[in-house]
């Protein structure tokens, strides 16, 4: 069965699309079919993706299980041509329009990326209702952008408020993520384009994203 998953913040520049891009990525190495649906009028992941533009309802990535969409295209084929999929990834814009909460109700669960700072943790009660009034379960709440030095402190705190919420994965802050983004690569493919040796320090947020995608493919129940 196809399970569908949106990532959601309302808080703007928490890393949706950069974990979109690189679960996507990591979702199918393990020989799943990915769909990524860009739910966002910048069209950050459609343009990250795009290898051709054509009036086909699906597009085609650089990665055989990988492939892509707009929300608007997806609602034309919703339903009859998107079995093939194992999973569907929809990449949210930051504000919580009718749009979005259609979008949510249709996954039915949500993962809610967030930075450490004092601004997305006061917002996050406020998304994490908005998601249960749309019937939709909160998978699980994960930190990005993880600096040690800055947030070690306040994680601790966080993860004893939020329990269970908060998901064991936490993605580091890399500055080689703008890297990959500029030549147009999820993290992973860029380092071996690179030949970054994998034991390396860099590495650990490639090793993150692999740990977050099986979490969320353990945690789904839908
Ligand atoms: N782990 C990371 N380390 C360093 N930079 C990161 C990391 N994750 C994301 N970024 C950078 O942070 C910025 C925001 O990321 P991204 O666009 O994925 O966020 P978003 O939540 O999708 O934003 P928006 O709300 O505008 O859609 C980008 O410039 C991205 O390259
Ligand atoms: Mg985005």
């Amino acid at each position: 069965m196809t399970k569908k998953i949106a990532l959601y913040n309302h808080k703007g520049g928490v890393a949706k699309t950069t974990s979109i891009i690189n679960l996507a990525y990591s979702i199918q190495k393990t020989g799943k079919k990915v769909l990524v649906v860009d739910c966002d009028t910048q069209e950050n992941c459609f343009s990250f993706f795009m290898t051709a533009r054509n009036a086909d309802s699906i597009l085609p990535t650089d990665y055989e299980n990988v492939s892509h969409t707009t929300w608007a295209r997806y609602v034309e084929i919703a339903d009859k041509d998107t079995t093939a999929f194992d999973y569907i990834l929809f990449d949210l814009p930051p504000a919580m329009t009718d749009e979005v909460r259609q979008i949510i109700r249709h996954c039915g669960v949500v993962y809610v990326p967030t930075m450490l700072g004092e601004f997305e943790i006061q917002g996050l009660e406020k998304v994490t209702v908005e998601i249960a009034r749309q019937n939709a379960r909160l998978g699980g709440i994960f930190i990005t952008m993880y600096q040690k030095h800055n947030d070690a402190e306040l994680l601790q705190e966080f993860r004893n408020a939020l329990q269970a919420r908060l998901m064991q994965t936490v993605i580091p802050y890399s500055r080689t993520v703008r890297e990959s983004q500029k030549a147009g690569l999820p993290i992973e493919a860029y380092f071996t384009e690179k030949k970054v040796p994998r034991n390396g320090n860099s590495w650990k947020i490639v090793n993150a994203y692999e740990q977050l995608a099986t979490e969320i493919m353990k945690g789904i129940t839908v």
